[in-house]
């Protein structure tokens, strides 16, 4: 992957302190959710306007754009209408962090990714049932607009032997997205969108994969599952 340069208006430098333990103690930046999962102050107003505006355009010039995976009737993969670099360097900028926040995903080395926009309104896609992503680490950065409802609930975090056991009730946990918060979670982190009530909300789903880990190498570890300790 290369490093293609970044505006300054793309991050915050909460981006930055967030990197920082202490910081995050303090309440800026980072926030702990539940189960391995974060938020992440990420991007100013103006950029997520930025981030939707431009991909309308890159809509507009590929009328024919498909949903990006079976679970969606709505949205659009990122990578062909040419988001494919400043994902890329966004992965990379963030790579230092989920490098210590996701061991167990071989979060140094998340070298690939599926990057789509998913769309939730009564008129879009209006919830989705519970699931695991096809990611080592899955970033969910939500960039607009105004809506209520749709909100993410973590239903703990299982190895696939274990996928279809019910939740703890602690596991349970309602986020409410806020454009500009990116949240992180390990793609085998079960989770559900919430109904829609109204508006409409657009997320930017970035599928961080490592090849080598989807490789063999190193074996994968089950050690995250509450029920493999
Ligand atoms: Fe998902
Ligand atoms: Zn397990």
């Amino acid at each position: 992957m290369s490093f293609p340069p970044l505006g300054p208006s793309d991050f915050t430098a909460d981006l930055w302190s967030a990197l920082q333990p202490s910081t995050s103690e303090r309440g800026r930046g980072l926030r702990a959710l539940c189960g391995g999962a974060y938020a992440l102050p990420l991007l100013v107003p103006s950029a997520c306007e930025r981030w939707l505006t431009e991909i309308a355009q890159a809509r507009s010039r590929a009328p024919h754009s498909e949903p990006p995976n079976s679970m969606h009737d709505h949205g659009v993969d990122l990578v062909p209408l040419g988001f494919g670099p400043r994902l890329d360097a966004l992965l990379l900028r963030l790579q230092p962090l989920l490098a210590r926040l996701y061991p167990h995903f071989d979060g140094a080395h998340l070298d690939a990714h599926h990057s789509y926009l998913v769309e939730y309104g009564r008129d879009l896609d209006e919830s989705l049932a519970w699931h695991a992503d096809d990611s080592e680490v899955t970033l969910n950065l939500c960039l607009g607009e105004e809506f209520s409802g749709a909100e993410l609930t973590f239903l703990g975090l299982r190895c696939r032997e274990h996928m279809q056991t019910r939740p703890k009730p602690e596991e349970v946990l309602s986020i409410e997205h806020e454009p500009g918060t990116l949240i992180l979670h390990a793609g085998l982190h079960r989770h559900r969108v919430e109904p829609i009530v109204s508006g409409t909300r657009r997320n930017l789903i970035v599928w961080a994969r490592s090849t080598r880990l989807r490789r063999g190498t190193p074996p994968p570890a089950a050690s995250y599952c509450p029920l493999h300790a």
